[in-house]
């Protein structure tokens, strides 16, 4: 059975949910399921943006023969490889024989490369900036490299002024029956996992976004229509401002990530104490306790704040295995322009704080503030001075 959205009289939503998935690229928790999008337009010509995932596979090809009709399939725009867009692209190649598809030449590599097919005449590669007129729909394509894989392109359709943005502008999240992003709440309801899937997916290659905020940035936009959730129309501000920032590796707000490792609750309460003391300073603290929060999320929080703080103990003569994960996994997103406290605990031989110091030290734009503050076991009453100086310290740089 199909299950299509109208968006415009002539661009059709075909895409689907998929809310039993557990993990997103098997490492994602996506606990409100995901959406893969793909769209149709009805002109002159039929032009499908993307295929979707296995798992919407069936709703997909419904939706396709459904808003097709009597009508064939002339031309598929592939804008991205991976195979949350492309794992029902071959079947869609081998179904609609007479559709030729357009993408950029490494995309074509990776077509050969995932589906074994050779396309010869079937394929009209892009390059950026180059056109290409289907009726009276002027398609203009602009490369997007590493936005999320290096054979991204956007396609721009002047007569609908509709950017389809790949993997860009989307996030994890099913679409609660609404499509347009304007009937969620942005703040709420949207830019937690905007925030998520932008800083984990895509944040590591912030200068490419960048790249592809500055060639789109004259495009006179009715929509932008992602890969994943909802389709954005007419209000672009609050999205795009999100994205500047992100992609400068800039922080949303003044305010602290505190992250810490602790097995049997002494880290724990010296991290709970400082992010006390901060408050008491007015000072805006996320607290996470790295066993039990997935690190995307911690990961998406050192993106939004100024600060961080990171408290371990020691651990095999190192750092705690789930903190060492956090900030291999923060290194691996090239986070930049933060400021970093750091807290140690052992009770024979501390070495935490120096391996975390030297891991975070590699990043650009990272500043440390003071010492690193030391633990043998337990925090004692005469280091609470100690916490207080931290917090001021603390204090004193984001007031700056
Ligand atoms: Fe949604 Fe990079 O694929």
């Amino acid at each position: 059975m199909y299950c299509t959205w109208n968006i415009t009289e002539s661009i059709v939503f075909l895409g689907g949910n998929d809310r039993r998935l557990p993990f997103f690229e098997g490492f994602y928790p996506v606990p409100h399921g995901m959406s893969y999008n793909a769209y149709l337009l009805k002109g002159e010509k039929t032009v499908l943006f993307d295929t979707v995932d296995h798992a919407v596979s069936e709703l997909f090809f419904d939706n396709l023969a459904h808003e097709l009709g009597e009508r064939t399939l002339d031309f598929i725009i592939v804008h991205h490889m991976e195979p949350d867009h492309s794992a029902t692209l071959k079947a869609t190649i081998q179904k609609y024989p007479s559709a030729r598809v357009i993408c950029t030449p490494k995309a074509a590599d990776m077509i050969t490369q995932f589906t074994g097919l050779h396309l010869g005449d079937r394929l009209r590669t892009v390059a950026d900036g180059e056109s290409v007129t289907l009726g009276s729909h002027e398609f203009v394509f602009y490369t997007a490299p590493m936005v999320h894989w290096p054979e991204v392109m956007v396609t721009y359709d002047k007569a609908e002024k509709a950017l389809f943005s790949a993997d860009a502008f989307g996030t994890f999240g099913a679409l609660d029956g609404a499509l347009f992003a304007d009937q969620y709440d942005f703040d709420t309801e949207l830019l937690p996992e905007v925030r998520r899937y932008y800083c984990n997916i895509v944040g590591k290659y912030g200068p490419q976004v960048q790249a592809l905020l500055k060639k789109t940035a004259s495009l006179d936009l009715h929509l932008i229509l992602p890969l994943h959730g909802p389709v954005y129309r007419g209000d672009f501000n609050r999205i795009l401002e999100k994205y500047d920032r992100w992609s400068s590796f800039l922080p949303e707000e003044k305010g602290v990530t505190l992250a810490f490792a602790s097995v049997y609750g002494n880290t724990a309460c010296a991290a709970e104490i400082l992010a006390r003391k901060l408050a008491d300073r007015s000072v805006k603290v996320a607290v996470f306790d790295v066993s039990v929060t997935h690190p995307s999320e911690i990961i998406a929080s050192a993106f939004r704040y100024s600060h961080l703080v990171f408290a371990s103990t020691t651990y095999n003569a190192g750092i705690f295995v789930k903190m060492e994960d956090l900030l291999r996994d923060l290194a691996a997103h090239s986070l930049r322009n933060r400021t970093v406290a750091l807290v140690q605990n052992g009770s024979w031989a501390p070495t935490a704080g120096k391996q975390m110091k030297e891991l975070l030290s590699a990043l650009k734009g990272f500043e440390f503030i003071g010492d690193t503050l030391d633990i043998r076991s337990a925090l004692r009453p005469e280091q609470l001075p100690a916490l207080d100086a931290l917090a001021d310290a603390i204090k004193e740089s984001i007031d700056q």
